[in-house]
């Protein structure tokens, strides 16, 4: 199974390049993903008329599974409203069969308007865990913002808000992809069972860490998963091959304290505070 994840459109941006993103086009026809993924700043500022040029250009994929989510750029005043107008539902969850993969993907707008910083939200989270709750081989959890550092960004910002509490939720999801973009900078981190996988931008001179132009190609196939990073029109450079299924020692999902000791008992409870020296 092939995932396209390309992000950082930014339509309508001085730096946007439209022959750029009409090369990653061609490319990512030729390469006949099963899935696109699009995660977020398709448009530069969200506005009204950088709207109809990004869904032309994405109009262009011959894949029928296209996947998207806002940034914080498309957000922009009531830019959401707008993405919604063009683009359909800011969060989705959905099942698909993928040559013969199971996979349940959940989508979801991590972007605040005018805002800079993301943030995904407790009041998604029970949303989120349904939508991973059903049988799956491959579990894939998008959001524009990134969950931890990109090296080659400078002074850390705009990280999730609540990156940890999402982190957790996702390990004990069983998620295996999260798939974002918003820095630029194309990188993989695996993290307790799951890959952390950050697009660059695909048709952008707005680039510092990574100097190119970038998308990604996630090639998931029996027993490993392996991102390559392509550069239109000029090349491509793996990010690594990773196990599909991690060791359990390594993943360690059942070991996470987080949500499940914060649903359980507390020691405030009256009958389990110690008793006073
Ligand atoms: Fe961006
Ligand atoms: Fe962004």
């Amino acid at each position: 199974m092939l995932i396209a994840q390309i992000s950082d459109v930014h339509v309508g941006g001085a730096r946007y390049r439209e022959e750029l993103l009409d090369r990653a086009m061609e490319e990512v026809n030729a390469a006949h993903p099963d899935l696109v993924v699009v995660a977020g700043d398709l448009t530069d500022d969200g506005y009204p008329d950088q709207y109809p040029l990004a869904a032309e250009k994405l109009a262009g994929l011959d894949c029928p599974r296209v996947v998207g989510v806002p940034g914080n750029h498309d957000a922009r005043n009531v830019g959401y409203l707008l993405y919604e107008d063009t683009f359909g539902a800011r969060d989705s969850r959905l099942v698909i069969e993928c040559d013969g993969v199971r996979v349940a993907l959940v989508a979801v707008d991590s972007s605040k308007p005018d805002l800079d910083e993301g943030e995904v939200g407790r009041e998604h989270y029970g949303w989120i865990e349904e939508g991973f709750s059903t049988d799956a081989d491959l579990r894939v959890f998008v959001c524009h913002h990134h969950l931890v550092p990109v090296p080659g960004t400078g002074r850390e910002r705009n990280q999730v808000l609540d990156a940890g509490d999402v982190l957790s939720l996702l390990r004990q999801c069983g998620v295996d992809l999260v798939l974002s973009g918003h820095r630029h900078v194309p990188y993989v981190w695996p993290i307790a069972g799951m890959l952390l996988v950050h697009s660059g931008t695909v048709s952008t001179l707005r680039t510092r860490g990574f100097p190119h132009p970038a998308y990604n190609l996630i090639n998931v196939e029996d027993g490993r998963i392996s991102v390559e990073l392509r550069i239109p029109g000029d090349g491509r450079q793996s990010l690594g091959t990773y196990p599909r299924d991690w060791p359990a020692e390594l993943a360690a999902r059942e070991s996470d304290p987080f949500v499940r000791a914060a649903r359980g008992d507390s020691l405030a409870d009256s009958d389990k505070t110690p008793p006073e020296a």
